[in-house]
């Protein structure tokens, strides 16, 4: 797909990966829509890239309804949808204080897996009626972010992992229900990367996190994830799959 001049939507799109891949996707000529629940990310991310900035909380039926069409009356209908937004709380199982609130496992599972879900439903309901881009068919592409954490979550990791898990087990189902509409299902699975998440520990927690890389012995920048988002939109061969993006990292149980 030639991305210049179409409408994409990135969800998390003020913080991280999301706000990287705004930003190329902005580079590369294509009107976006960053969608997020921290207003001021919002507003900054609309300062820095000239997309269209929009609070919206993607585990709400109604505020990614609200959200999407803001973005197609100022866009025209979405080709492109990067989840990017996602939150992921240490807890275990059972701690010291007993067994970890339920409340807390599902809102894991309801912001990341449910909210990827709910997003990829209402994208792909405006995008099945729109023109095919070329003559292979093609209508648009959803790229999912799943996490190394899905293969080999440390202990901690319980809902987390298991709610990527789940983002990798929508991918193969998602891209064959929507083949026949001319939509690519793709997901990333990022290891460790430079974003505020790991970026907020202390240096030496991050240098030793980055020791646990193979190759190469560092963090993964934002732009790289981004720049793996692009090569999907542009090889139409990319679909049902799940990449790991991860320097070939194997987590360790803790
Ligand atoms: N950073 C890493 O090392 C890493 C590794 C693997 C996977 N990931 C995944 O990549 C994605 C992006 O992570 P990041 O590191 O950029 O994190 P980040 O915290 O920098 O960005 C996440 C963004 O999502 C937004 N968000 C949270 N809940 C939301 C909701 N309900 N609705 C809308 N927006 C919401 C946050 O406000 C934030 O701006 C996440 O899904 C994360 O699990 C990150």
């Amino acid at each position: 797909m030639n991305v210049s001049g179409l409408a994409a939507v990135v969800t998390g799109g003020g913080s991280g990966l999301g706000a990287a891949t705004v930003q190329s996707l902005r580079e590369q000529g294509m009107q976006v829509a960053a969608l997020d629940v921290n207003q001021q990310a919002i507003k900054d991310i609309e300062d820095q890239t000239g997309a269209l900035g929009l609070l919206c909380d993607v585990t709400d039926e109604e505020s990614v309804s609200a959200a999407l069409a803001s973005a197609r009356e100022r866009h025209g209908v979405a080709r492109v949808l990067v989840n990017c937004a996602g939150i992921a709380p240490p807890q275990r199982i059972v701690g010291r204080e007993g067994a970890s609130p339920l409340a807390d496992f599902k809102r894991v599972i309801d912001i990341n897996l449910v909210g990827t879900y709910n997003m990829m439903r209402l994208f792909a309901e405006a995008l099945i009626p729109a023109e095919v881009l070329d003559d292979d068919g093609e209508r648009g592409v959803i790229v999912n972010t799943a996490s190394v954490a899905a293969y080999d979550g440390q202990i901690g990791q319980a809902a987390y992992s298991a709610s990527k898990g789940g983002i990798v087990a929508l991918n193969l189902v998602a891209a064959r229900e929507f083949a026949s509409f001319g939509i690519r299902t793709m997901a990333i699975a990022p290891g460790l990367m430079g974003t505020p998440l790991l970026l907020g520990l202390p240096e030496e927690a991050q240098q030793s996190l980055a020791g646990q890389v193979p190759f190469p012995k560092r963090l993964g920048y934002p732009a790289e994830f981004a720049s793996l988002v692009t090569e999907i939109c542009r090889n139409q061969l990319l679909n049902g799959e799940v990449i790991r993006m991860d320097g070939a990292i194997r987590m360790a149980p803790r």
